[in-house]
Parts: structure tokens; C-alpha cells; sequence
């Protein structure tokens, strides 16, 4: 695992954007797949592809995009909707085209259908070749996607239901009504066969979180540790979300290269 730390959450969005744009370089004639995630993390992130796309620095009309979760029960028109907050971040940020942005199905009429759609989610990454790329945040309670403590590590895409904590830290975004109760989401085991998986924290509030998912055993009991078991992982967490990390000091030498 690579393991970044930068001053701010801006210098988190520059650098997570260099790794992502290198991982997002495909031969000619082949589109890269980018797996995309809600949440405040990775805003400084898209706001650094956008301004990188607006350079020419590359093209994302070409990109596939993949959501790791949504909300079910949730109109996908309101504005907290995974898909409707995915339309703002990527694709009117970014570029991305909104006909290349997949969002999991949160509004089946059964819940059969909702089950079978989620299950279809995975053939649909898969067609596409896979993710290349997938950007990750991380819950206070160390969730992925919506994989809260506890989820299997070779789980699939999914219907879950949000644990108390989750609920209560995304409140926020909600003044008209209760957060929903469930979501579909990625599984542990989708998030793992993307090719490249970089987490971005920042904000103390993530630090025992992120402690847990870098230097804690691997274990369904913090659903980031996973990336401790993923032959590409990065981290880039800003000065708040490492301060209690550990091994800090390995982890500057080594960002610091050979
Ligand atoms: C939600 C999303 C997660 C995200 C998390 C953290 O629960 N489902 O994918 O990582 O929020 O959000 P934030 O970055 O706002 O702290």
C-alpha cells in the first residue's frame, strides 16, 4: 500500500488526481473505467479533473464511470440521490458524459427486482473490462462504499441496510426527511477487483478510521482494511486524517521514492 500525506485537502485532490489520471491511461482504442464515489472526500479530487480536462490535460468524454452505491427507496430526481449528486460532481465537474455514468438501481418497484438488478450491477462492470481506477472515501465507522462493519470481504453488489451510525452521519444532507434505511452497494469483493483502489480522507474525524483501515489487522470489522489486501492500493489522507498513523515516518520516505 502507498501511503500519502499532504498538507490540505487540496494538495490530497492534486495528488489524488495524478494517480488517478495515470491509471486512467488506456491504449488506443480501449475507454478507461473509472469507479466514482459520494461523500465530501473526493470533491477536491474532481475539482482537480475538471480544472485538468478544462486544460486538455485529458479527454473525459471518453470515460466509463461506475458508482459504488445508492440509496434505495430514494427518487433518483432528489438532490441527494447518488445519481443526482454523481450527475453535479462527475459529470458537470469533470465531463464526464452523463450517458457513461452507472448508478445502481435503487428504485425497482420489488424488492425481487431490486435484488436482480444489483446482482446485474457486477455484469456491467465486468462488460466494460472492469475498473481501472476506483476512488474511495471512508465512513467514521471504517465503511467502503456502503460495506458497513461486518460485510463479507468477497461480497458482491447488493441490498443493505445502513447501520445506525451511517445514518447519522449523512443527516446532514438531508432537511426534508429521514435518511433512508437501505442502499445497494458495491460489494467488498467488487471494490477489490478494480485494478487500482485510492482512498481519500481528510478531516480528523477520519483518523481512528483510517488508523484502523492502514495499520489495523484485516478484518470485516473495518471493511477499508481491505485495501490492505489489494496489490494496488493508495492512500492520500491530509495532516488530520493520518494524525494516528503510526508509521508516518516510513511513509514519507517512501512517497518520497528511491
Ligand atoms: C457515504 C458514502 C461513502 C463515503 C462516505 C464518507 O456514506 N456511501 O462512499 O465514503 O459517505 O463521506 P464523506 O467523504 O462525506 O465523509
Amino acid at each position: 500500500m502507498e501511503v500519502f500525506i499532504c498538507s490540505d485537502p487540496l494538495a490530497v485532490g492534486e495528488r489524488a488526481a495524478a494517480v488517478v489520471l495515470d491509471a486512467l491511461q488506456k491504449p488506443a482504442g480501449e475507454f478507461p473505467v473509472l469507479g466514482v464515489a459520494t461523500g465530501s472526500s473526493p470533491l477536491m479530487l474532481y475539482a482537480e479533473l475538471g480544472r485538468l480536462a478544462s486544460e486538455g490535460e485529458f479527454d473525459p468524454t471518453g470515460v466509463r464511470a461506475f458508482a459504488l452505491d445508492e440509496y434505495v427507496g430514494l427518487p433518483k430526481e432528489h438532490p441527494e440521490s447518488y445519481w443526482s449528486t454523481l450527475m453535479r460532481t462527475v459529470c458537470d465537474t469533470i465531463g464526464v458524459l452523463p450517458e457513461n455514468l452507472h448508478v445502481p438501481n435503487g428504485e425497482a418497484a420489488t424488492e425481487a427486482e431490486l435484488r436482480a438488478r444489483a446482482a446485474d450491477y457486477d455484469d456491467r462492470i465486468d462488460a466494460t473490462g472492469g475498473i481501472d481506477v476506483q476512488i474511495l472515501g471512508i465512513g467514521t465507522n471504517g465503511h467502503l462504499g456502503f460495506n458497513e462493519p461486518g460485510s463479507s470481504l468477497s461480497s458482491r453488489t447488493r441490498v443493505k441496510r445502513l447501520s445506525a451510525q451511517t445514518r447519522t452521519d449523512n443527516q446532514r444532507f438531508f432537511d426534508d426527511r429521514d435518511v433512508p434505511t437501505h442502499c445497494v452497494t458495491q460489494g467488498l469483493g467488487t471494490i477489490r477487483r478494480a485494478r487500482k483502489l485510492v482512498l481519500i480522507a481528510t478531516g480528523a474525524g477520519k483518523a481512528s478510521a483510517v488508523e484502523a483501515a492502514v495499520e489495523g489487522p484485516l478484518t470485516a470489522s473495518c471493511p477499508a482494511s481491505i485495501l490492505q489486501w489489494h496489490e494496488h492500493a493508495v492512500v492520500v489522507a491530509d495532516e488530520d486524517a493520518a494524525s494516528a498513523l503510526k508509521n508516518r515516518e516510513y511513509y514519507d520516505l517512501a512517497a518520497a521514492g528511491m
